[in-house]
């Protein structure tokens, strides 16, 4: 059988790491691409000699790099993004990445008639739920600038769909969480934060009041639903949810690690931070339409494998790169 290349920006990350494990396991061949900025070796060396798997390293703004790899591949899957602390200092790198780097990527796949493009979105380009569950119709109303970039490079993917007939797909998990995910620096988010200081004894950090909610996915359920939107025609032009149609509040999801790891576990509120959205919730019907998706981990269980997993990790040294207030 011929093997479907695909190139993986940003493949190196915390999902893009999960979603090559799995396009592997379904017989894809893989490049990644990724600057490593927030990507980890170890998050794919477990693929290094496997001879249906590349790793380059370098980034998505190069376009002669990108040009090459995209022209060897006949799916491309663009999950390179500097995320939304880092926004909040960096505005014009995190626009640069998000915005333009998408922008780099579609037109070399125009210009090389690849077969499919992928944009991973996010539910951030909504905003706070005006109701609930957000379908793909609710508005756009982002609230950070990596938000608004990320919502700039769907506009650009559908246009390039519009305009130049490229076959697109605008894919938008939401909240994700488990193995590999970031507790460190700007990166670092609320459960594996939380995680890692409960683990070292310190109060889980929470920013506000805890009412904010959120649609929290495990991270393998997540990679499937991409892999699946590789093949199905019944995407092309299409932008899709990917969310566990649940709901939860920070301050439940902190009284469950605590539940799990122990009641010594303190909990301390903070000023909240700026930009925060207060509630997401996915209408993800569409996703089961179309790709059949359906998520499989539930929060509890997620829980309960991510906890292991941080476990099973130098928690002790990490603890250093856990960064508090993360975007100040
Ligand atoms: N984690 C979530 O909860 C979540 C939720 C919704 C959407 N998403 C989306 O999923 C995708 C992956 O996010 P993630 O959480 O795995 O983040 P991540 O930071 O782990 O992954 C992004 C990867 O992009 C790489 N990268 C950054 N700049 C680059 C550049 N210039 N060139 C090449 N690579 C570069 C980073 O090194 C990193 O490996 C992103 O598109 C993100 O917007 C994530």
């Amino acid at each position: 059988m011929d093997r479907m290349h695909v190139l993986v920006a940003g493949g190196a990350g915390f999902i893009g790491s999960h979603v090559v494990d799995h396009l592997l396991e379904k017989q894809y061949r893989v490049i990644v691409l990724d600057n490593l900025i927030n990507g980890k070796r170890s998050n794919i060396n477990h693929h290094l000699e496997n001879p249906h798997f590349r790793f380059i390293k370098g980034s998505i703004l190069n376009h002669p790099l990108v040009d090459m790899l995209v022209k060897k591949c006949d799916i491309i899957i663009n999950m390179a993004t500097l995320g939304v602390r880092h926004s909040i200092r960096y505005p014009f790198q995190n626009h640069r990445i998000n915005a333009e780097g998408t922008l780099i990527l579609l037109e070399a796949t125009r210009r090389h008639h690849i077969k499919r493009y992928i944009q991973i979105s996010s539910s951030e380009v909504y905003g706070t739920a005006i109701y609930i569950p957000q379908n793909e119709n609710h508005r756009t109303f982002p609230h950070t600038v990596y938000g608004a970039s990320k919502l700039a490079g769907d506009a650009y993917t559908r246009a390039y769909w519009l305009t130049y007939g490229v076959p697109t797909v605008i894919v938008r998990p939401f909240n994700t969480f488990g193995p590999r995910s970031h507790y460190e620096g700007d990166a670092g988010e609320f459960i594996p934060k939380s995680i890692i200081r409960a683990l070292n004894k310190l109060p889980i950090l929470i920013f506000g009041d805890g009412q904010q909610s959120r649609d929290l996915s495990y991270v393998t359920d997540i990679a499937h639903g991409i892999v699946k939107v590789c093949q199905s025609d019944r995407v092309l032009g299409k932008t899709i949810n990917i969310g566990s149609n649940r709901e939860y509040r920070i301050l439940d999801i902190a009284e469950m690690i605590r539940k799990i790891l122990g009641d010594h576990v303190q909990i301390e509120f903070q000023n909240k931070r700026p930009g925060d959205v207060l509630r997401l919730f996915a209408d993800s019907s569409n996703a089961q339409k179309l790709i059949g998706y359906q998520s499989k981990v539930d929060l509890q269980e997620g829980l309960h494998k991510t906890i292991s997993w941080f476990q099973s990790q130098n928690f002790h040294q990490m603890i250093k790169d856990e960064a508090g207030r993360n975007w100040e």
